[in-house]
């Protein structure tokens, strides 16, 4: 995979948008006052990071020297790129550092690696999702600098155990790290965060775009022993994240009532799509997201591009490994559940 294979979706603004998996309520009121609350100088001046840092660090039960904020978790995925998979310059090997991507994933990680001159390595899925440990383990080559994980995964719901992720980075070698995306920890209520200590090659990643509903400040931060986290720093940006997503984290993560809210809203969300995908007789896999992956069969272009055309964003993963005739719908909001939900409905009795 190469950026050029990378199928950005579409600006679709002007309907309901479920197909990026953000947060469909939109980001706390608080955070619109403290934006609102911003003076001419914190805009005028490079952007202080200490509160905010600390804020994060606070909130995820780490000491602040093992946490970096990055402009969106997508800018942490590339750090790491960065910092991992750039061939050395002294390097006389002809081989290219690898990164392992257990499949289906978030398509960003095949990208940057082979942006930054490193080879991704894909594992195929098994039929059920389930984490495909002794494959990945196998794929695992002295030339190995990371394997990227996600967890729950995208495009899936599924989540991995814990001990998998801790048995991958026995077998990493020297030098090389586990990289641990939880952009959707928050609706799993489960995190490697408090593991890291005991395994300080690995750097979980986390975003404040999901269940904050900052996607549109860009805000994410990596988490790591600060000797691993060390290189990677040195590929973020020097002022990359701005002064507004400083001021919207620190404010979003105060309102716990919000995202506690959102939280249920999701859980509801979620136990509507099985309902009703139970009623059409369409398979699903149960999400630990805020997303749910169907499989709709070979209508499920026509059925995005049918649901598009009445306002409704859904995502074709067809193309993913394992995800042949799949669609993902955001379960966000329930009233936006059950609205793409009735299209989803209607378009699929249409084409019956
Ligand atoms: C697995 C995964 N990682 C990272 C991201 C990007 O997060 P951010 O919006 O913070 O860049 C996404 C967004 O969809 C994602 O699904």
């Amino acid at each position: 995979m190469s950026i050029d294979d990378y199928d950005k979706p579409p600006e679709l603004y002007d309907g309901l948008r479920l197909h990026q998996n953000e947060n469909t309520g939109g980001c706390s009121p608080r955070v619109l006052e403290a934006l609102a609350a911003l003076r001419a100088d914190q805009i005028a001046f490079y952007p202080p990071y200490k509160t905010a840092v600390d804020a994060c660090a606070r909130h995820l039960g780490v000491a602040p020297d093992r946490l970096a904020l990055t402009n969106g978790l997508d800018e942490g995925i590339m750090a790491v790129a960065i910092a991992y998979l750039r061939p050395s310059r002294d390097n006389t090997s002809p081989e290219a550092p690898e990164a392992i991507v257990p499949q289906p994933a978030f398509e960003i990680f095949a990208i940057d690696a082979s942006v930054v001159g490193g080879r991704a390595v894909l594992v195929m899925p098994r039929p059920d999702f389930a984490f495909a440990l002794d494959e990945v383990l196998a794929a695992i080559t002295p030339n190995t600098r990371v394997v990227f994980l996600t967890n729950p995964n995208n495009p899936t719901g599924v989540s991995m155990p814990m001990d998998a992720i801790k048995t991958v980075a026995a077998r990493m070698p020297r030098g090389g790290v586990v990289f641990v995306d939880e952009a959707y920890a928050d609706f799993a209520g489960t995190t490697f965060v408090p593991e890291l200590p005991a395994h300080p090659n690995v750097v979980v990643g986390r975003t404040f775009a999901k269940a904050y509903g900052l996607a549109g400040l860009r805000i994410g931060a990596l988490v790591g022993a600060p000797a691993t986290l060390a290189p990677v720093r040195q590929a973020i940006g020097v002022y990359s994240v701005n002064v507004a997503a400083t001021i919207a984290l620190e404010a979003a993560l105060q309102d716990t009532a919000y995202v506690e809210h959102y939280l249920r809203q999701v859980r509801e969300s979620k136990a509507l799509v099985y309902a009703t995908c139970d009623r059409l007789g369409l398979k699903y896999w149960k999400s630990d997201a805020n997303f749910v992956l169907i499989r709709t069969g070979e209508r499920t272009g026509a059925l995005v591009d049918a649901a598009s055309a009445r306002g409704i964003y859904l995502r074709d993963r067809s193309s993913d490994p394992g995800c042949e005739g799949c669609l993902r719908l955001t379960a966000g909001i329930v009233e936006h559940t059950r609205r793409g939900l009735a299209v989803l409905e209607e378009v699929l009795c249409a084409a019956l």
